[in-house]
């Protein structure tokens, strides 16, 4: 008996000496404590056992038991202690391996900004943006746009609230469109001028698939001696070819906006059907793309120019809508949420 209580104890003690685990240490606990673990079992047979040599044999046993159980109790703490070193020095990482970087990009609408902006500056054109929250006089009255005039209708205006304010009410807006920024140069009275914005504007619209109320525009504009309208087609087939393909082409028709005189709706050949009628230009063979015209004489006179020395000529479109159309893009929206499919299919 003697012997098989210290080969338990010199046996189990070298294989907790060598476990790595709790659920280790866990199933050796039980092979000796559990119901019919080899420990529990022993005191059994003691009463066959003469008492003489129990007193020599049950120290013995209970020696060996609190060995055992010590042993188990300071291999569980080391192993904790282990574990807990591991996890220290282990590198948490969300990114499983296997997954490529991910590469940003410029949004689209930037891209064809970029694009835009080098293709007239080749021209000799600069940039010069104006302020999105703007004066009336800029966005409307110098561009021949009087106060309480009907043709105001044209634009669904944001007005800035300014009580409180030592503003006349009616006097601050978020502009409508880039027209705002000639103006605003043309003032300064130097001539000629050669400028252009790609910027934001804003619309009290009804938002749907094809209008948002925040959108951008490209706008040049053009003022010195002798600009004429051969100008302006020129212009308007440099730009056409140059993002949609040699075979672009423009047409004029005749539009009305107050601040051009001859003012032109400017139609795009549909690069798709070429001509022949498709969905994208709704069967007519042309989509409209722009709005231009020569500067009307009353926006000279009011920004401080004569109109009988120079000429101008102004030509805008909205570029959210020809990128539509290139990238068959269904909805307007898209170009202001952060859509992170759109962004990535783009
Ligand atoms: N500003 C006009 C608009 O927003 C577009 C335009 C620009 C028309 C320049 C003529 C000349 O509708």
């Amino acid at each position: 008996m003697e012997e098989k209580i210290s080969q338990i104890q010199k046996d189990y003690l070298e294989k907790i000496q060598k476990t790595k685990s709790l659920k280790e240490l866990d199933e050796i606990f039980l092979a000796l404590f559990g119901k019919n673990g080899q420990i529990t079992l022993i005191p059994k047979g003691f009463s066959r056992i003469a008492k003489e040599e129990l007193k020599t044999l049950a120290p013995l046993f209970i020696a060996a038991k609190n060995d055992l159980e010590k042993a188990i109790e300071k291999r569980r703490k080391e192993v904790r202690e282990e574990s807990y070193k591991a996890l220290e020095s282990e590198k948490l990482s969300l990114q499983g391996d296997a997954l490529e970087p991910r590469k940003g990009h410029l949004h689209l609408a930037t891209q064809f900004k970029q694009e835009i902006i080098e293709l007239f500056e080749k021209l000799g054109f600069y940039q010069f943006d104006a302020p999105h929250v703007e004066w009336d006089k800029y966005n409307f009255e110098y561009l021949n746009i009087p106060r309480d005039h009907p043709s105001r209708d044209m634009w669904d205006t944001l007005y800035v609230d300014t009580s409180g304010l030592e503003v006349e009410p009616g006097q601050m807006l978020l502009r409508t469109h880039t027209s705002n920024f000639w103006p605003r140069l043309m003032e300064k009275g130097k001539t000629p001028i050669r400028a252009m914005s790609f910027d934001r504007c804003f619309r009290y619209e009804a938002i749907d698939a094809r209008h948002s109320h925040t959108f951008n525009q490209f706008e040049v504009a053009v003022v010195g001696e002798k600009i004429t309208m051969a100008n302006l087609k020129f212009l308007s087939d440099y730009l056409l070819k140059a993002i949609l393909g040699k075979e672009a082409k423009s047409r004029f028709r005749p539009k009305y906006y107050p601040f051009v005189e001859p003012g032109v709706g400017i139609d795009c050949l549909c690069v798709f059907c070429h001509g022949r009628g498709c969905k994208i230009c709704s069967g007519t063979g042309w989509f409209e793309i722009a709005g231009a015209g020569m500067i009307h004489p009353n926006v000279f006179k009011s920004t401080g120019l004569d109109p009988k020395k120079y000429t101008g000529l102004a030509w805008g479109f909205g570029p959210d809508r020809m990128l539509m159309i290139k990238h068959e893009i269904e909805d307007i929206r898209y170009f202001l949420e952060g859509d992170l499919k759109f962004l990535q299919e783009h």
